[in-house]
């Protein structure tokens, strides 16, 4: 079954075209609009989505070689994210399902970077057959979530940050190194040239790993400080260890948040998988890669290209939707659910 799916719901106005977990065509296109205001502004955004969404739509069905009359459904994310953007989409995908009598499915966004990693070439799905626990790890620049998957569509939150995710605090960590918005990728450059152990910066929740609870809005401060004591303008080379130093910090407490929540849930578990943006940065992989190791956990990553948000991801959710036929029943029901956690229905 091939779905159309859009997403709208921060500052990428993203279509693709799925069927089940193959990705016939995937388009998007990154707003830039907002880098000079070191963060994403929802009346931008909504404008960016409606003047491109129609275009993106439209490549995205033209790259896979089909019309929209062979599509069975049409996806859309309803939440969480910005009201206002998530509106465009949402009222897209109505549009065409009316126009074009196919089924309308709302799909979670958290729950498409969550199953983004069963595009992987390597990915077994033998795994779900669920004789063990799978685990899955949000790490995006709105979640950080460690969730016990019960089964597609059947998930449990299990770990959360208290205040700022950790794409979030990396941004905030690069903004206060003077680097443009988004800045998570950026840090990671620089990062790989520095010395992670150059600067002492607290590790977040020390000692209380067993709340389940991540933060990183002390790490964060004590960062704002260490870099204003410094009262001078910073070599390259300071720069690179600053950004490794607070990286290495806010892998660590991570890294640490996720194999005590192992331990308190006393789970056996065999599998993790890994989506959302940051899961583009390549020593956080190596990290989580090692941590599988080290614990004797199989894990799954995100393909690179759908790290951060896209549409693909959106559609592959929607394919175990639709084969559930879970539809929008009434259309005019559907809003936008700027705060739907991937824990709770529609
Ligand atoms: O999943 P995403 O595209 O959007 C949300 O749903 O939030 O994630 C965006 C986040 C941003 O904070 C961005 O800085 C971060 O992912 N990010 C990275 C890297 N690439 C993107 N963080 C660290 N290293 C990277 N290479
Ligand atoms: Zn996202």
């Amino acid at each position: 079954m091939k779905i159309l799916a859009i997403e709208t719901s921060c500052d990428e106005t993203a279509a693709a075209v799925v069927e089940n977990t193959s990705i016939l065509s995937s388009v998007k296109f990154t707003q830039t609009s907002h880098a000079e205001f070191g963060g994403v502004v929802p009346s931008l955004a909504k404008r960016d989505h409606e003047v491109k969404i129609d275009e993106i739509i439209q490549k995205a069905i033209v790259n896979c070689k089909l019309k929209i009359e062979n599509l069975d459904a049409i996806a859309v994310t309803a939440g969480p994210g910005l009201a206002i953007a998530l509106e465009v989409g949402i009222s897209k995908a109505k549009e065409l399902a009316i126009k074009f009598n196919k089924p309308l499915i709302a799909v979670n966004h958290i729950e498409g970077h969550l199953l983004s990693p069963l595009a992987s070439p390597n990915f077994q799905f033998s795994i779900f057959n669920f004789q063990k626990p799978v685990l899955g790890l949000i790490v995006s620049g709105g979640h950080t979530e460690l969730i016990l998957i019960e089964k597609i569509g059947k998930y449990k939150i299990l770990a959360q940050t208290l205040d700022d995710a950790l794409g979030e605090a990396l941004d905030k960590a690069a903004r206060i190194l003077d680097m443009p918005y988004p800045g998570g990728a950026l840090l990671e450059k620089a990062a790989a040239l520095g010395n992670p152990k150059k600067y002492l910066l607290p590790l977040p929740m020390a000692g209380k790993e067993n709340r389940n609870e991540l933060s990183y809005s002390g790490l964060k401060a004590a960062f704002a400080r260490l870099v204003s004591a410094q009262k001078k303008i910073l070599s390259t080379q300071e720069i690179n260890d600053l950004a490794a130093s607070f990286q290495n910090r806010a892998f660590e407490h991570l890294i640490r948040v996720i194999k005590k929540s192992i331990e308190h849930f006393s789970l056996s578990t065999e599998y993790l998988l890994v989506g959302g943006g940051v899961i583009a940065n390549t020593e956080l992989r190596k990290r989580l890669g090692l941590m599988g190791n080290d614990l004797g956990i199989e894990v799954y990553f995100a393909p690179m290209e759908l790290t951060g948000d896209n549409a693909a991801m959106i559609g592959i959710a929607a394919s175990f939707k639709f084969t559930k036929k879970q539809f929008v029943t009434d259309f005019d029901s559907l809003d936008r659910l700027p705060r739907w956690r991937i824990d709770q229905a529609v």
